[in-house]
C-alpha cells in the first residue's frame, strides 16, 4: 500500500494505491460519503465496461455500509466527452439533488474521469469528486492533477477546467481485466516519468518493465507509486502549467498528438502508443540537436520497443510528410502564435522545455523518420 499526498496549498488531497481498495470503498472514501444514506443514493459514473466489471462489487460493498449507488453509464470511448453527454450527466446530477457538499464518483479510464471532473467543475460552480481509475493510464496520469475536459469539433480537450479531485483510490487489482494493448499504452506514461525526471526509475523500468506489464503486484505498485509521487510533486509546484514545470509531463505529447490527429484519434494508434512514439521522436530530435547522444536516444527507443510499443515512425505507414504532421502541431492547444514549446531531453531522466525550435527543422526531421 502507498499513500501519496498532492500538497496543493489549501486543497491537499490523497492518492491511495492499494490492492482491494475498491472492495472497501465505504471505509476508504468515508469522508466523501457523508451526506448520503437513507433515500439519497451515491452518484457513480462508469462506462459500460467498468460498470459490467465492477458495479456489482461496489453495490454490495456500499450496501453493507448502508449506502445505495446510483449509476450513470456512458458508452466507452472519446464519444462520451461531448457537450451532449455532459448535458445529460449534469441534468442527472441536478435531478439527484447533488449539492456543493457532495462528491461524485468516477469509475473508469481517462474519458470517464475527464467527463466527471469537468461536470463537477461547472455543476453549481464546483462539486467534489472522487477518482476511481480503472486503466493503467488513468492510474498513473489522468486521475491525478485536476485536468478535466470534453472534446469539440475543433479538437480534443479544448473545453475544460482545472478541478482537482478530493481523493484518488487506485486499486491495481482492477487492471487484471485490462486488455494487454491498453496495459502497454499506460506503461508508455510510466516510462515517461523515468525519461523526464528520474534516470534511476528509467533503468529500473528497463529491467522490470516486463513484470509491470505482467501485473506482478510488487512491480506494478512500485511503478504506479513512483509515477504518482513524481506527478504529485510536479502538480503541487505548478498546478496550472505556468512555470515550465508541469509542462514536463507533456514529454512525447506534441509529436504524439500530431500522430493521433493524423490517424484520426482512432484505435489505429492509442494515446499511450502515440506518446511512446512521440518520446522516441523527442529523444531522436534531442540527439539531432546534440543534447543527448545517439546511443541514449537509441536506448530510449529500445525500452519503448521492448514494451511492445511503437518505436518507428516509418512502420506506421502514415502516407503523409513531415509538414503535414507539423500542421497538426500548429493546432495544438500549447501552440503560441507561430511556434510551439517542445519537450526535449538534456539526458535520459532530464527533460526541459525548448522554446527555440524551428518548425521547418521539425518537418525535415520527421521527413527523415518517415522514410527511415
Ligand atoms: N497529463 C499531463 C498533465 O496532467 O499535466
Amino acid at each position: 500500500m502507498a499513500v501519496i499526498d498532492v500538497a496543493l496549498a489549501g486543497r491537499p488531497y490523497r492518492v491511495v494505491i492499494e490492492e482491494g481498495v475498491l472492495a472497501r470503498l465505504p471505509e476508504a472514501a468515508a469522508p466523501f460519503l457523508r451526506g448520503y444514506g437513507g433515500r439519497r443514493g451515491v452518484p457513480f459514473v462508469a462506462d459500460t465496461n467498468t460498470h459490467r466489471n465492477f458495479a456489482a462489487g461496489i453495490d454490495s460493498a456500499l450496501a453493507e455500509a448502508g449506502f445505495v449507488a446510483e449509476w450513470f453509464v456512458v458508452e466507452p470511448g472519446e464519444d462520451a466527452k461531448t457537450w451532449g453527454v455532459l448535458e445529460r450527466l449534469t441534468d442527472w446530477l441536478l435531478g439527484l439533488g447533488v449539492t456543493r457538499r457532495d462528491h461524485v464518483f468516477a469509475l473508469g479510464g481517462g474519458v470517464v474521469g475527464d467527463l466527471v471532473g469537468f461536470a463537477c467543475a461547472i455543476l453549481k460552480r464546483g462539486v467534489g469528486f472522487v477518482q476511481l481509475p480503472t486503466t493503467l493510464l488513468a492510474q498513473v496520469d489522468s486521475s491525478v492533477g485536476g485536468k478535466t475536459a470534453i472534446n469539440t469539433r475543433a479538437g480534443k480537450n479544448l473545453i475544460g477546467a482545472f478541478h482537482q479531485p478530493s481523493l484518488v483510490l487506485i486499486d491495481p487489482l482492477v487492471l487484471a481485466s485490462l486488455p494487454a494493448r491498453e496495459m502497454r499504452a499506460g506503461f508508455a506514461e510510466v516510462l515517461k516519468y523515468g525519461l523526464l525526471g528520474d534516470a534511476g526509475f528509467f533503468a529500473w523500468l528497463e529491467s522490470h518493465g516486463n513484470k509491470v506489464l505482467a501485473r506482478e503486484p510488487h512491480a506494478l505498485e512500485h511503478a504506479i507509486a513512483t509515477s504518482i509521487a513524481m506527478k504529485a510533486r510536479i502538480v503541487a509546484e505548478d498546478e496550472r502549467e505556468t512555470e515550465d514545470r508541469r509542462a514536463l509531463l507533456n514529454l512525447g505529447h506534441t509529436f504524439g498528438h500530431a500522430l493521433e490527429a493524423e490517424t484520426g484519434f482512432s484505435d489505429r494508434l492509442l494515446h499511450g502508443e502515440a506518446v511512446a512514439l512521440g518520446m522516441v521522436l523527442a529523444a531522436g530530435y534531442s540527439a539531432r540537436r546534440g543534447e543527448i547522444s545517439s546511443a541514449d536516444a537509441e536506448r530510449a527507443a529500445r525500452a519503448i520497443a521492448a514494451a511492445g510499443l511503437p518505436s518507428e515512425l516509418s512502420a506506421l505507414g502514415l502516407g503523409c510528410d513531415g509538414a503535414a504532421l507539423v500542421d497538426h502541431m500548429r493546432h495544438d492547444k500549447k501552440a503560441e502564435g507561430t511556434t510551439l514549446p517542445f519537450l526535449l531531453l538534456r539526458a535520459l531522466g532530464r527533460a526541459y522545455v525548448a522554446r527555440d525550435v524551428d518548425l521547418a527543422d521539425i518537418a525535415a526531421f520527421l521527413d527523415g523518420e518517415l522514410s527511415a
